[in-house]
């Protein structure tokens, strides 16, 4: 570790906390994971551990590197003393912005005064949230990538008060976790989201008005750009929710028809077929199989 924030918190223990404190852990930094939830703090620590034997048996890391890591990592149900001595916290709760301003007002009031505030959002403005504490110059998007341990982009998101000091931090922080940070400006969907999700929503369309199917337009993106995943693929790997959300930012944002979302994708979200995560979007998915086949919906 060559970063001077040495005590991490991350706050939210679902796929992106659980991923966030993976990485860091993994350099040493000493890792609290805070979540409500004493299941999900469960879950997340089986969740590492499992990745983390994935790395060994690729022969990425050594037995003795997994138990580092886990040891390097301790969990707290309490908000308050879980960021009482923290350098950096990184913030990736539920995308809700009510729950989040709420997160970092009490981040604000319980974390030592020269820590960093960072959260994980996908599109909520840093400029907002920084405006509920009383430190906006330490306040800093850090969006990463799911899945976190493997995918290299840290976006870092500056909100109009984040001081430069702050984002060098910040940047040093995430080239020291082998990442590539790349600086970005507080606007809706910042740079990531605002050209992924209406690149999804446009192959949501796409399906919707009939141009082609779930596998042929997945295998035009996959097999014709190179992409690792199809957009629809993707889209279930993400949440449909989630996307849902991102594309209202954008519209509410930028106040232009262009980003509104595709009634499908709308249909979809209140039905529960949410991706991955809910078993079924636009394609079904079984539990421990890495097989996929299109929704029965789609056929
Ligand atoms: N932890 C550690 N390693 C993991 C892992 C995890 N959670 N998940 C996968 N891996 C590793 C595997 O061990 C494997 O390693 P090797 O290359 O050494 O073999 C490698 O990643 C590839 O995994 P798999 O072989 O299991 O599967 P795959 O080849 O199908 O790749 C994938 C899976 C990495 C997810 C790939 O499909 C991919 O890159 N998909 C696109 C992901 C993407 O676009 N993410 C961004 C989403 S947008 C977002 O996150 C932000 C937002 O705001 C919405």
């Amino acid at each position: 570790m060559t970063s001077s924030l040495t005590n991490v918190t991350v706050i939210g223990a679902g796929t992106m906390g659980n991923g966030i404190a993976h990485v860091f852990a993994m350099k040493n930094y000493t890792v609290v994971l805070c979540d409500i939830s004493e299941a999900a703090l469960e879950r997340a620590i089986a969740t590492i551990g499992k990745n983390l034997d994935r790395m060994v048996a690729k022969e990425k890391i050594s037995d003795e590197d997994k138990i580092a890591a886990l040891a390097n990592i301790t969990t707290n149900t309490d908000l308050a003393s879980a960021v009482s001595e923290a350098d950096l916290v990184v913030e990736a709760a539920t995308e809700n912005v009510d729950l989040k301003l709420n997160i970092f007002r009490k981040m604000d009031e319980h974390a030592p005064d020269d820590a960093i505030l960072a959260t994980n959002t996908s599109s909520i403005s840093i400029t907002k949230i920084a405006a509920v504490t009383k430190r906006p110059a330490q306040v800093i998007g850090m969006h990463f990538m799911n899945p976190v341990p493997v995918m290299k982009l840290v976006e870092v998101i500056r909100g109009y008060s984040t001081s430069d000091v702050t984002l060098d931090m910040v940047m040093e922080a995430s080239k020291d976790l082998g990442k590539i940070p790349t600086e970005v400006n507080d606007y809706p969907g910042f740079v990531a989201n605002r050209i992924l999700m209406p690149m999804i929503n446009e192959a949501i369309i796409s399906l919707h008005e009939g141009v082609a199917g779930v596998e042929e337009i997945d295998t035009v993106m996959q097999l014709g750009m190179a992409h690792p995943m199809g957009p629809l693929q993707l889209a279930d790997f993400i949440g449909l929710d989630v996307c849902l959300s991102i594309m209202n930012v954008l519209y509410d944002g930028f106040g232009n028809s262009k980003y509104a979302p595709s009634p499908l994708l709308v249909n979809m979200v209140s039905a529960g077929k949410l991706g991955r995560k809910s078993g079924e979007g636009f394609y079904k998915y079984e539990k421990g199989s890495k097989d996929i086949v299109v929704s029965d919906s789609f056929k």
